[in-house]
């Protein structure tokens, strides 16, 4: 089997998608029309041209201005039911899906707008295209502390539809401790909790992100190769990291694919998993992400199995699940 079907044919877990992020080109000029939203490009080729970023704050401001075309609960099903197609596509069997309510509800939009619109595709998902999935929650780090306390109260409501928050958004100046209590009482509601850190910002913000929010996966998490102490608790306790390759050459976290230091942090045997992040916007997919990878470090079969077996290992799943997944990598490997 040639590299590039075997990348599609394993079974994987994608942990680090931001469900806003998924919103193509195409897509959002259709909803731009259907809401009457008006949007600053002339075409669909205009807009691509402008996906061009420097660093993580100028995606940023494009991605925000990309979600205001998401209205309806309709708006937020379709995101997320174009999402599950293509997932399905690569044989994504789990998905654990970000959504930043408050990119939504700043602009007036009601949180349950838009969490009903994602659950019911994705409950949709998991019936007809056996897709299985936890939604997680995120904060905007940039916004005050009060506002994710704001967020965290209405998530109340919906909590049998939440596993975990997270935290996302402009890292630099925003370190995890600034969310510790919003992570105390979300802990105490019974969440799980997982944090952007180490992606642009320094190795503290992920000591910040396991010792102050006590994180079960840290989101990105590269620059923690800065730190040795901290690849040795890495490297001890497991705690995986969600690396999403094509996002950091496209953000300019590294300067190319081979530059990138995935193949140094695996070899330190660290929980590594590999993830698209915001595909819409960096250029592909899970599988895509793979293979770059691949291309990049010449990955073995091997190699990409242990990948694909991590993504469930750090799975919000029970034991068995992981297992009857892994299981089912080992006989693909075997064809
Ligand atoms: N980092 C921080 N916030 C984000 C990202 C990211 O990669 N994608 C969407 N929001
Ligand atoms: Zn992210």
């Amino acid at each position: 089997m040639d590299m590039n079907v075997f990348i599609g044919k394993v079974p994987k877990a994608e942990l680090h998608l931001h469900i806003e992020g998924t919103l193509e080109p195409e897509a959002l000029f259709r909803l731009a029309e259907r809401n009457k939203i008006p949007i600053k490009f002339d075409s669909v080729d205009a807009l691509k041209q402008a996906y061009q970023f420097n660093n993580l704050q100028s995606f940023l401001d494009i991605y925000y201005e990309g979600a205001g075309v998401l209205q309806k609960q309709i708006d937020f099903y379709d995101l997320t039911w174009a999402y599950l197609l293509k997932a399905k596509e690569q044989n994504v069997r789990h998905v654990e899906i970000f959504f930043d309510p408050q990119t939504h509800t700043e602009r007036g939009i009601d949180f349950e707008t838009v969490i009903n619109g994602i659950y019911d595709a994705l409950s949709d998902g998991s019936r007809n295209l056996g897709i299985s999935f936890c939604l997680i929650m995120c904060f905007l780090r940039h916004l005050p502390e009060s506002q994710a306390m704001e967020t965290l109260s209405q998530a109340l409501d919906f909590k049998d539809k939440i596993v975990a928050v997270g935290l996302d958004s402009s890292e630099f100046g925003h370190p995890p401790s600034k969310f510790k209590r919003v992570f105390d009482k979300a802990r105490q509601e019974g969440f799980l909790t997982v944090a952007h850190a180490g992606e642009e910002g320094p190795p503290e913000y992920i000591w910040e992100a396991l010792r102050e929010l006590k994180v079960q996966r840290i989101d990105h998490g590269v620059r923690s190769l800065e730190d040795p102490s901290l690849i040795a608790e890495l490297k001890r306790s497991q705690i995986p990291l969600t690396v999403c390759p094509l996002s950091n050459i496209k953000l300019r976290v590294f300067k190319t694919m081979q530059e990138h230091n995935f193949k140094k942090l695996f070899d330190r045997g660290l929980c590594l998993t590999v993830n698209s992040d915001d595909p819409a916007y960096f250029g592909g997919y899970v599988a895509e992400n793979y293979l770059a990878l691949q291309n990049a470090f010449q990955l073995t079969r091997k190699d990409i199995a242990q990948l694909a077996i991590n993504s469930f290992e750090a799975a919000f799943i029970n034991r068995d699940k992981k297992d009857t997944f892994i299981a089912q990598i080992k006989e693909t490997m075997a064809e």
